[in-house]
């Protein structure tokens, strides 16, 4: 072919090309006019009609309605909705292509037949922040508007499944379907949007063009897919609080254009951090609150664009790179508190590069060890809005030089040791919105109408500093309104009368003050709608003034009125309750049936009361109710069916009631049971041996019932795998010791050194914080009364002293039960020699085999045993030498009494020369034996043995204490975990 010919043909191609565009730019927007834009506007026009408008439903302070402004003008026929406020057309064509409805007061329900979906040629669409009325996002999106390259469907409050169809949206660039939660009910348990029938892989895998990825608070219990590291335009990836699990893909870090990476709140999802390149585009990098670990790189320092970093409440190791830190000089927020595994050793830190990054203004470097005077490097930092030093070693007094920081609308400076008066500079801080300075050493006189001159003030926490808070009473005008206002151990004599005039109060605190009398009216009045938790403990309170049959306050969660003179009935809270703590009242009447209605009631304490009656048979029914406290009260008759479905109670305490019967076998179904206690009781059954199918039973605890007959053998040899403590005293067991049992009590045989935390249970009632709940347990042992203010985690204890157990102690299976603390086996009928294997319980603090028929000598090698702190042997057929030992040398005669044949220096009967025990080798004893013996000492407050035994019904018994602060530390990122309830449990077992 010539070269003419060949050029000929080209031209011909191309005009025929050209006559094509031509025609249809000629055509087609007459035909559009005809056909489709008419269709479009009065598409538009319908869908304007299935809204209501209400200003309230969009956030933005700007929003208006602006679909309020589309009319049909003219005679409809040439009515152009192209130049209607938010809708964008196609020039050429004249298609509606863009729709930008976003905060335009929307509110109604979005279904499959509505006319948005007949503008197919949409390729931008806005609807962000209105009330879609927790509709189902239509499948239509994906099917009908397949030329959408950005689609923001964010604060909308859709919700349900994202239907698999919006994979289809090949095009698009942005898909933005974040933060679809009930704005007033954050912390309830439902993710209204969710993406788990189809996967977050199959979600994505088409959107080969996507740059922008929003899909924050979206279920999704998923991994991060890892298609994601090919993503080559995505600029940002947002995927907060969606339950994602697995390892983050690291090839994400790289992606050439990436700004924005966003996973905070997945406590599930595990990662590290990777090199990073000079070139990497990174601004903003938020891994908060995930278990992102291993070391913070140096190459850090490249991220010289970065703008935002936030790491707390991970596990990274606490090295911090500084010199690289300090180069990122763009940053303005900064959240490091808790950043590192804490439970791998606290290592102090220096933050004082912080000082350079005078940008800042979000700094958060709560729980980070900082110890010493306040950190001078934060005076640099003039800019700062939010300063978080929370939770720290900080002492000295609060320097002056703070009011320099002129900005701030956040200072969180609790649980410090910070000393001194709170200074007069600090009420200069004009913009201060939350201030906290609980938890600390502060003392002095507070004139309270300082906090007049703090007009934006809504959150104040003052709480246990030794602070006298001097209140006027002509004082409430000039008070700004707050929401909280924590005033705990303040030295209050009286409610302030301000509170009258405090109407958007959420939380009050008033605890461990001297507040006498009623709770006032008018409290209430201000508060009706408002209030969301009241915690009055430890005051002097006798009950409510005027008490209107239920408690008014229409949103209470939470009640602690504990440790107070409070008479008559318990108050009936309303419907909204989940913690109801009134231990340690004088409280008196039966326990209402109401009580079985509260449908979010997780946590019940009525301990220490006087309330009576029969328990209702609802009790223990719902399925959320976490703990049931009831200790020490006068409960009589029998035991309700607790958990008759599967429920999450995890303790159960009903000791010290004259409850009756047999333990309800409905107890098989509360499969997460941690503790249970029936402690003197007037029950009687045989032992609940079906109680070993329980995993997660750590504590029970039946002393003084009338249970009976012979423990026998266990079905299998998983009974009770997590068992810790066995107390069966005072009852009327028979037959031989539990042998069989001692043998696979599997985690009595181990010590974990490092789990030496105490046992708690932690409730996530309270969105914002959490609340927790110590055990305090006491165990008896004769002349001791053990009382634990805390159970320590690995506490384990044998109990099954008085009863009718005959037979000799199995030598074999008592000698692995090596993680023993108390072992009581008095009162029994017990006979043979005392095993030697007793000198292998290195962990033993108590041995009590009094009052048996043993006999033969007391094995020398006890000596061993340096933490032992009791000892009795009293009352047996013993002979022989008494063992010779540091510890033995400090236990009197009465341990040995009424054992004719005993001798020893500490006995009357000398010993002969030929009986002389010999003392253990000194090697086995330990060196520093004193510290460790101190140890032990802490672990437990003894109780004058008079106490116990004597003096029935007063029982300085199973107290729950509860970490008073937990309920009022809003620092912000860190206990502020709304979402991560099912992740907290994960990461703490
Ligand atoms: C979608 O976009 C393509 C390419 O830009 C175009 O050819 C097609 O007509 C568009 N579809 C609609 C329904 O507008
Ligand atoms: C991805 O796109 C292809 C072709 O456009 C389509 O057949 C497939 O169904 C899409 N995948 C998903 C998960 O939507």
């Amino acid at each position: 072919m010539g070269m003419e010919s060949w050029w000929s043909k080209f031209i011909s191609v191309c005009s025929f090309i050209l006559l094509l565009l031509n025609a249809t730019h000629c055509f087609s927007p007459a035909q559009n006019e005809a056909l489709g834009q008419v269709d479009e506007c009065s598409a538009l026009l319908q869908f304007k009609e299935s809204f209501a408008i209400n200003k309230s439903v969009s956030a933005d302070p700007l929003a208006y309605p602006k679909v309020s402004f589309w009319t049909r003008e003219g005679d409809g026929n040439r009515s152009n909705c192209c130049s209607w406020d938010g809708v964008e057309c196609d020039e050429d064509f004249g298609h509606v292509v863009g729709l930008d409805l976003r905060s335009s007061c929307l509110y109604g329900s979005i279904n499959s037949s509505n006319t948005l979906f007949r503008l197919v040629h949409l390729q931008w669409l806005d609807l962000s922040d209105n009330h879609f009325n927790f509709s189902q996002i239509p499948s239509r999106f994906g099917d009908d508007l397949s030329n959408l390259t950005y689609l923001n469907l964010s604060n909308s409050l859709f919700s349900g499944e994202i239907p698999p169809e919006i994979s289809k949206l090949s095009k698009l660039s942005t898909l933005d379907l974040s933060f679809n939660y009930h704005k007033v009910k954050v912390y309830d348990d439902s993710f209204p949007l969710k993406l788990t029938n189809a996967n977050m892989r199959s979600l994505v895998q088409n959107l080969t063009a996507i740059k922008q990825l929003h899909l924050n608070w979206v279920e999704m219990y998923s991994t991060v897919p890892d298609i994601l590291v090919n993503a080559s335009s995505l600029t940002s990836l947002q995927l907060g609080v969606c339950v994602l699990n697995g390892e983050f893909p690291i090839g994400i870090f790289h992606l050439p254009n990436l700004e924005v990476l966003d996973v905070n709140g997945n406590s599930y999802l595990t990662g590290y951090f990777p090199n990073f390149n000079r070139s990497n585009a990174l601004k903003k990098l938020n891994v908060a609150n995930t278990n992102f670990s291993g070391q913070l790189p140096n190459s850090l320092g490249n991220l010289h664009s970065l703008t935002t970093f936030a790491i707390s409440l991970c596990n990274f190791h606490p090295n911090v790179p500084s010199s690289s830190l300090a180069n990122l000089t763009q940053l303005g927020y900064l959240s490091m508190s808790t950043f590192n595994d804490v439970s791998k050793g606290k290592l102090s830190v220096s933050f004082s590069w912080v000082g350079k990054l005078t940008k800042l203004y979000h700094l958060s470097l709560g729980d980070t060890n900082i110890k010493g005077e306040f950190p001078s490097f934060v005076s640099n930092l003039t800019q700062l809005e939010f300063l978080d030093l929370s939770d720290n070693e900080i002492s000295g007094q609060i320097p002056s030089w703070l009011m320099k920081l002129t900005q701030l609308t956040t200072l969180s400076l609790g649980d410090n040791n910070l000393q001194g008066p709170i200074p007069r500079s600090l009420f200069q801080l004009k913009n201060l919105e939350y201030l906290s300075l609980s938890s600390n050493n502060l003392s002095g006189l507070v004139e309270f109408d300082q906090f007049s001159k703090l007009k934006k003030l809504k959150r104040l926490l003052l709480s246990d500093n030794m602070l006298s808070v001097e209140i006027r009473n002509d004082l409430s005008a000039t008070l700004p309104k707050l929401q909280t206002l924590a005033l705990g151990s303040c030295n209050l004599t009286e409610f302030p009368n301000f509170l009258k005039n405090q109407s958007e109060l959420t939380k009050l605190d008033l605890s461990e003050n001297y507040i006498h009398g009623p709770i006032p009216k008018w409290l209430w009045n201000a508060t009706i709608e408002t209030l969301w938790g009241l915690r009055l403990y430890d005051n002097f309170l006798t009950g409510f003034d005027q008490y209107p049959g239920i408690l008014p306050w229409t949103n209470l969660n939470y009640l602690g009125l504990g440790s107070n003179m409070l008479q008559g009935p318990l108050p009936i809270p309303p419907q909204s309750i989940r913690l109801y703590d009134v231990e340690n009242n004088e409280y008196t009447g039966e326990i209402s049936p109401l009580f079985c209605n509260f449908s979010n009631l997780q946590v019940l304490r009525l301990s220490n009361n006087s309330l009576s009656g029969m328990l209702p048979q609802c009790l223990g029914n719902s399925s959320v109710l976490e703990v049931l406290g009831l200790h020490n009260n006068f409960f009589n008759g029998y035991i309700p069916p607790i958990c008759p479905s599967k429920t999450s109670l995890r303790i159960v305490d009903f000791s010290y009631n004259q409850l009756q019967g047999k333990l309800p076998r409905g107890v098989m179904n509360c499969t997460q049971l941690n503790v249970l206690n029936f402690a003197n009781n007037q029950m009687s059954d045989i032992f609940p041996s079906w109680l070993g199918a329980l995993p997660e039973l750590r504590s029970l605890i039946l002393r003084s019932n009338g249970f009976h007959g012979v423990i026998g053998k266990p079905a299998t040899k998983h009974e009770f795998p997590n068992l810790r403590i066995i107390d069966l005293s005072n009852n009327g067991f028979s037959g031989m010791l539990p042998s069989n049992y001692f043998e696979i009590w599997n985690s009595m045989k181990y010590v974990d050194e490092n789990q030496q935390t105490y046992f708690e249970v932690d409730t996530d009632v309270v969105g914002g914080s959490y609340f927790q709940s110590d055990y305090a347990m006491t165990i008896s042992g004769k002349g001791v009364q053990l009382k634990y203010e805390k159970t320590p985690y690995l506490l384990t204890v044998i109990d099954l002293s008085s009863n009718r157990f005959e037979g000799e102690i199995p030598e074999g299976p008592v000698g692995n039960l090596r993680g023993l603390v108390l072992l009581n086996l008095s009162n029994n009928s017990l006979t043979g020699h005392i095993p030697s294997s007793l000198g292998d319980l290195a962990f033993l603090e108590s041995l009590d085999l009094s009052q048996n028929q043993l006999s033969g000598r007391i094995p020398s090698n006890l000596a061993q045993l340096t933490f032992l702190a009791y000892f009795n042997v009293s009352h047996n057929h013993l002979s022989g030498p008494i063992p010779l030992g540091k510890q033995f040398d400090t236990f009197q005669e009465d341990s040995y009494e009424g054992n004719s044949g005993l001798c020893g220096k500490s006995l009357p009967k000398k010993c002969e020369d030929s009986e002389s025990s010999t003392r253990p080798p000194s090697s086995i004893v330990g060196d520093d034996e004193d510290s460790v013996f101190q140890i032990a000492l802490d672990w437990y407050v003894v109780v004058p043995g008079v106490v116990s035994g004597l003096i029935v019904g007063v029982v300085v018994g199973n107290i729950w204490t509860t970490k008073k602060h937990e309920w009022f530390v809003e620092t912000f990122s860190r206990r502020r975990k709304p979402r991560s309830t099912r992740a907290r449990r994960g990461r703490r077992t």
